[in-house]
């Protein structure tokens, strides 16, 4: 049987819950209160960086009352260890021209900050009338590049954390709370 279908040892690698499921709720309603009051009459876009964010995005554009798009990109950025500049890999794209959208990018964790940093820069290429990014976590003591979100959800330590869309080797995404996961086990 393949490891992580054990279903003793998948339960005990979920060390403690540190966001529960209502705690994210009110941070969503929140955010997504934020977002319809920003609103100008131009079309919103809200980008979710796939895989993580999906969960998130799901909630937070449900809790967006003002008409809004929606568009999915796979982004991975490549680093030759010490460089803190890199090439980010888009290995799924927007179907939209973004330059009519106020666009807001829509992210599980900023962790180094890579990733989002290479894909804030090329969409700025795109020439979109704003560019945001939402952010539901984030890890300011490990940033390697210089990168901050408008908005971050929560502020965490430096835990290795799973669910709400966050993943362990692809598994743990579906739990309805953001736990810390203990690697010991
Ligand atoms: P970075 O900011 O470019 O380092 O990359 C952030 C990406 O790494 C996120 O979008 C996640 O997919 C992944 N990541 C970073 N920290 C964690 C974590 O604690 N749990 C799960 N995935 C993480
Ligand atoms: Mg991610």
């Amino acid at each position: 049987m393949d490891e992580k279908c054990n279903t003793e040892l998948y339960h005990s690698r979920i060390k403690r819950v540190l966001i529960t499921q209502e705690e994210i709720a009110a941070a969503i309603k929140e955010a997504g209160e934020e977002i319809s009051a920003s609103f100008d009459g131009h079309p919103i876009l809200l980008v979710s960086i796939l895989k993580g964010s999906f969960v998130f995005l799901a909630d937070l554009s449900r809790a967006i009352t003002v008409p809004c798009e929606i568009g999915f990109m796979c982004a991975k950025s490549y680093y030759n260890g010490t460089v803190s500049a890199g090439v980010v890999k888009i290995t799924m794209d927007l179907e939209q021209d973004i330059s009519n959208y106020h666009v807001i990018i829509v992210e599980d964790i900023i962790d180094t900050g890579r990733t989002l940093s290479d894909v804030v820069k090329l969409l700025k290429t795109r020439n979109p009338l704003s560019l945001k990014v939402v952010t539901l976590l984030d890890k300011p003591s490990r940033r390697i590049v210089d990168f901050k979100a408008d908005k971050a959800l929560f502020t965490i330590p430096d835990h290795f954390v799973i669910g709400y869309g966050l993943d362990c080797a692809e598994y743990y995404r579906n739990l309805p709370y953001i736990a810390e996961y203990d690697a010991t086990k």
